[in-house]
């Protein structure tokens, strides 16, 4: 640790609520470890973090954040190994990226110390809130806003970091189905798609509720232009398994450079699949889910890990996809969370 942060004053709760949760019945993101981590940006630089029992924030009503949405955020889970160690999956990729937002939305950066040893720290004190059991982890959610106030349509003066954790298990419970969306686009070119702002899962509540009342979890957004390239969904990037090549579209403005997303690509080259980072037409899915050519289609993101997806909706016709008896996506997946989880070798250097 550095000497900034190896000194970080933890204030602990009286009591841990820690009795009350059933680790072997986690939904996600719904329950939340007795400390989070705090630092507050002021005159024009940030003060030393500390660690509180995990609490509402009071903010000025003027505060920034509610009036112009100046927030972003990471999503990042910690394991346990079977030594008891605790284990980061590429968390300096996640600090990299949250200052990206953070430049794209005006946000002052964190330095690497506040964020990593901030993290280490945090999940030291709250070591036993980390799930052991399978498919389990400790979701972690680092996000910065602007604390500061005023109507001015502005930057504002002040922002705190928070980082607060929550034992989850899945991100989706039962088979997904997803709606190719056609006139509600997520991001435009030139916008703030490719960050993680708030502001960009706000804007898909709404479609999304559209394609839910429809019978659908989440909608895969095409190009906002056209409507006949598949980008997204939202809470994780899209694969497509075409034959025996995966394909999955180049990053861009638009789409977030997921952590899981350039894992995936890389272990499945290394396991000899073929992967075409390039446009995928919704008009090839389509052809291939009626030839039978179309074998998976996966979401993946830290959140969701990778995510089958069972079937997908486009123009008012609706396509299954086949269950295969050894998909890619279980094979992924089991090789990525063997390296999150340190049950196999990790021969990129991922695990932390
Ligand atoms: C994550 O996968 O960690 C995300 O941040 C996506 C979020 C919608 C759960």
């Amino acid at each position: 640790m550095s000497t900034a942060t190896q000194n970080i004053v933890v204030n602990k709760v009286e009591k841990s609520k820690i009795d009350q949760v059933d680790f072997s019945n986690l939904a996600f993101g719904s329950i939340f470890s007795d400390h989070m981590l705090v630092c507050n940006f002021k005159n024009g630089e940030w003060q030393a973090p500390t660690i509180e029992p995990y609490a509402p924030i009071q903010l000025d009503p003027a505060a920034k954040i509610f009036h112009y949405g100046q927030s972003i955020f990471e999503g990042m889970k910690a394991y346990k190994d079977e030594k008891g160690s605790t284990l980061l999956f590429r968390p300096k990729d996640n600090w990299i990226r949250l200052n990206k937002s953070a430049e794209r939305m005006v946000i002052p950066e964190i330095p690497e110390a506040i964020f990593m040893d901030g993290l280490t720290k945090l999940l030291d004190v709250d070591g036993d809130w980390i799930p052991t059991n399978e498919g389990s982890s400790l979701y972690i959610r680092p996000f910065m806003f602007a604390s500061g106030n005023g109507f001015h349509a502005s930057p504002a003066d002040e922002y705190k970091f928070v980082i607060c954790t929550a034992p989850s298990g899945a991100y989706f419970s039962g088979k997904v189905k997803v709606l190719i969306e056609e006139k509600y686009a997520r991001a435009a070119n030139g916008g703030v798609g490719y960050a993680k702002a708030g502001g960009n899962y706000a804007a898909q509540f709404y479609p999304t509720q559209l394609a839910i009342d429809r019978g659908y979890n989440q909608v895969i957004w095409t190009d906002d232009n056209t409507h006949e390239y598949i980008e997204e969904a939202g809470a994780m990037n899209i694969f497509v398994r075409i034959g025996d090549t995966l394909l999955t579209s180049p990053t861009s403005d638009r789409i977030l450079d997921g952590i899981t997303r350039k894992s995936i690509i890389q272990i499945a080259k290394d396991a000899g699949i073929e992967v075409k980072e390039r446009k995928v037409t919704v008009a090839e899915v389509v052809a291939a889910a009626k030839s039978g050519d179309l074998k998976e289609m996966f979401g993946a993101g830290t959140a969701a890990v990778i995510s089958p997806i069972a079937g997908f909706g486009y123009k008012n016709e609706d396509f299954d996809l086949p269950e295969l008896e050894n998909p890619y996506a279980a094979q992924l997946k089991k090789t990525i969370t063997d390296i999150q989880t340190n049950k196999s070798e990790d021969p990129y250097g991922w695990r932390f």
